[in-house]
């Protein structure tokens, strides 16, 4: 036998050991929820279903300077009149992970006092990194990890968020967001990874497999939470928790696929759309969460609503009128535990609609088993204590540095007039705008606090793009001044002088940090005093370098020509001004792409995988930059795309190869994009699709050939009887500029 058989045969076996382990303890966690649900009240049932947030247990919220405070009594009775499953949330701002531990385990104190011993689940928003954790490693945000188009910083993200979170004593995660981002007005936009379906599909499955590993009971793992299942991402006025209109061959051909990949990749939580589609809010919605959810994705694990929108039902929606109808509604869609979140309403009205057999004991059996799952997976059981030991892996260096890395290869070279980028280091540069020397809007929400917009609270050490700059090129070459805020003039006829006494503008715009509601805008425009302020510069003569610091792609198109260079930096964390002053001066070279389409005017908003209709008569695909766009200070070259055949069956795999050269002078980093046409369907086909991608790595003069494997699952679409279909005909695949026609038989 050959040693490469050999081998072959032992990681079978091996693989098949790891399977045969795995269904060992999957049977093993069933007998224990089976036997624990059969000892358990009514009451203790219902209490597991509600989720109180950590301010209605307490008696003070944090601030800046003064821990928040729990209060016992109201805890011991959630605890132990309510028996209430979990606690969220943090009382306004981030805990030392220290004073997280005794937060935990006082909680968990009280839990070991029940009958049943069954420990609380607590839940946070770990956004981009443990954002309630002082002192945490804070990553770039979605829309900006999408641009780094880097799975393996994807998944490292995952990894280190989940290190910092559990060393915090928090095992579950309300992240990732993988609501597709195909409405730019929409202020979570940022939360998402961008508009495409196979992108964010991808990389949410490498984040979760970095958070979860094979095993979310290790001290390092925690359970992801997908949401917010489904369509949350697309209203249709770009205002948050307002409502869409998906018919059901729209929601399967771009909502659905990035929460099956969730699904798929082993997320065993799931919250529910707070807003509504087709006028069916998400949690009431038991097409979505039964028939869907359960019944054809086969998702087993818990539903948890969004914040207050089981009672909104009643007070907001007016699909039920009463709150105890909103509580019966809700379940028998299909949630399974309700962020109520500053009462025990849910629990006494559950109470009541079992006792009346309103809602069936079957029911409550299913939601409290998923819910108790969960928890054996945890390990919590076995032990619900946070663990001393972690906290010394918290922003630890090495995560200081992933981080770095990540920012870099977020930030996108959109434009580079004459490669006026880099920057030599002895140039006079003045900096300013509103972005330019604050951490907030590098950061955005879910930083330190909920709206992340609290300057004061975040971390001196940290670089603004600023203080980068001067850490990196010294005080003399270095001049700052505001100019304007977010909108308004503030010293422009100053900064105007002091611009024309410098070699080179870095002007330094976008929003502030906001989150959710907060952040709704009703115009995609960056708002005129910025753009005024920045014509105002331009008409100084001197090159000016345009920073974009948002959540959003504010449109710029008045100023976009004029400019030299524009580097997009979306929401690049904590590390976000050394990035972007290492991308400046060319100590990195930039790698990031467009995970959106950045659109030339606010109504301009057709994407990239537009239908035949968008691009026809008058109709044009026309962004100010296009999806996948992004410069380097390096070119590539792209030749010899082949395919394996013209021509192949419906089961059969096409392999596809092109050979992409490093033919500049520097180092760097390229993403092969790979697109595919179906040119004619029975459902109108995008123009293109991305069904392939690989960053790669390259010295000046090296080459490499890159390898992608297309079948079924690429070639399908959603088709007139809503069900998944290949049909055959001519394909297109383009990578860079090629192109290769292929027909399926
Ligand atoms: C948000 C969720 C979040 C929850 C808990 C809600 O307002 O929509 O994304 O997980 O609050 O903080």
């Amino acid at each position: 036998m050959k040693l490469t058989t050999l081998l072959l045969g032992l990681l079978m076996l091996i693989i098949n050991n790891i399977e045969i382990q795995s269904q060992k303890d999957d049977a093993k966690i069933e007998k224990r929820v089976k036997e624990l649900l059969s000892k358990m009240t009514l009451e203790e049932k219902v209490g597991q279903m509600t989720q109180v947030t950590i301010q209605a247990v307490s008696k003070k919220q944090g601030t800046k300077n003064q821990h928040h405070e729990l209060d016992d009594a109201k805890l011991e009775e959630a605890i132990l009149k309510y028996h209430v499953g979990s606690i969220l949330n943090v009382y306004d701002v981030a805990h030392e992970a220290e004073y997280w531990h005794e937060v935990i385990t006082k909680i968990q104190d009280i839990a070991q006092k029940t009958r049943l011993k069954i420990p609380v689940i607590y839940g946070i928003d770990a956004i981009h990194g443990a954002t309630y954790t002082k002192g945490a490693t804070l990553f770039p945000q979605s829309l900006a990890i999408a641009s780094t188009w880097n799975k393996d910083i994807a998944r490292n993200i995952g990894e280190i968020t989940s290190i910092e979170t559990r060393a915090s004593g928090i095992p579950w995660n309300f992240y990732p967001v993988l609501d597709l981002g195909r409405q730019p007005l929409w202020p979570r936009l940022w939360e998402t990874f961008g508009e495409d379906v196979f992108l964010a599909s991808q990389l949410g499955t490498e984040y979760i497999k970095g958070a979860q590993g094979d095993d979310i009971s290790k001290p390092d793992k925690l359970a992801t939470c997908l949401k917010h299942y489904v369509g949350y991402s697309f209203p249709i006025n770009g205002l948050d928790r307002t409502p869409a209109w998906i018919s059901e061959r729209m929601l399967r051909e771009y909502f659905l696929p990035t929460f099956e990949a969730g699904i798929l990749a082993g997320s065993p939580t799931i919250m529910v759309n707070s807003a509504e589609v087709d006028g069916i809010p998400g949690h009431a919605n038991y097409h979505l969460l039964t028939e869907i959810l359960r019944d054809e994705l086969k998702f087993n694990g818990l539903v948890v609503s969004d914040w207050e929108d089981v009672k909104r039902l009643y007070t907001r929606d007016r699909i039920a009128s009463s709150p105890k109808e909103a509580v019966r509604i809700a379940v028998m869609a299909g949630i399974d535990m309700s962020m109520v979140p500053y009462d025990f309403s849910f629990y006494d009205l559950l109470l009541e609609l079992v006792k009346e057999g309103k809602v069936p004991m079957k029911r409550i059996d299913e939601a409290v088993s998923r819910i108790l799952r969960v928890k054996f997976q945890l390990g919590l059981f076995e032990n619900p204590y946070p663990d001393k030991e972690l906290i010394k892996n918290i922003a630890t260096k090495e995560h200081t540095n992933a981080n770095l890395n990540a920012a870099q290869e977020s930030i996108i070279l959109a434009k580079n007039e004459d490669d006026f980028l880099p920057l030599k280091r002895d140039k006079k540069v003045f900096v300013t705008g509103p972005t330019a020397n604050m951490l907030s809007p590098l950061n955005g929400g879910w930083t330190i606090t909920w709206q992340g917009n609290e300057e004061s609270l975040y971390p001196q050490e940290k670089n603004t793009i600023l203080e980068a700059i001067k850490s990196k090129v010294g005080e003399a070459n270095v001049k700052y001044m505001e100019g304007c805020s977010f909108d308004a003039d503030i010293n422009s006829n100053e900064a105007y002088m002091e611009a024309v006494n410098s070699d080179v503008i870095v002007l330094c715009l976008g929003e502030p940090a906001y989150c959710e509601t907060p952040g709704n805008i009703y115009d995609l425009t960056l708002p005129k005093a910025q753009i005024d302020y920045a014509t105002k510069l331009l008409n100084s003569g001197k090159p000016v370098v345009l920073v974009l610091v948002e959540g959003r792609p504010r449109v710029i198109t008045e100023i976009a020509k004029e400019v030299k260079s524009i580097l997009i930096a979306f929401l690049p964390g904590m590390e976000g001004g050394n990035a972007i002053a290492d991308l400046l001066y060319g100590d990195a070279n930039p790698s990031g792409k467009l995970p959106i389409t950045y659109p030339k005017s606010p109504n301009g908003i057709t994407l990239y995988d537009y239908k035949p209709l968008e691009s026809f008569d008058s109709n044009k695909y026309d962004p100010l930059f296009p999806f996948g766009h992004g410069l380097s200070y390096t070119k590539f070259s792209y030749n010899n795309l082949k395919l394996s055949s013209d021509k192949i069956k419906m089961n059969d795999k096409l392999i596809v190869s092109v050979d992409v050269e490093n033919v500049g002078k520097l180092k760097g980093k390229e993403v092969v994009q790979l697109y595919l046409t179906d040119l004619y369907g029975s459902v109108s086909r995008p123009n293109k699709q991305l069904k392939g991608f690989e960053k790669i790595e390259l010295n000046p003069g090296e080459r490499k050939t890159v390898t992608f494997t297309i079948d079924k699952s690429h070639l399908s679409f959603i088709g007139i009887d809503n069900k998944r279909i290949v049909e055959p005909g001519e394909f297109i695949i383009t990578v860079g500029e090629l192109k290769k026609h292929f027909f399926v038989e």
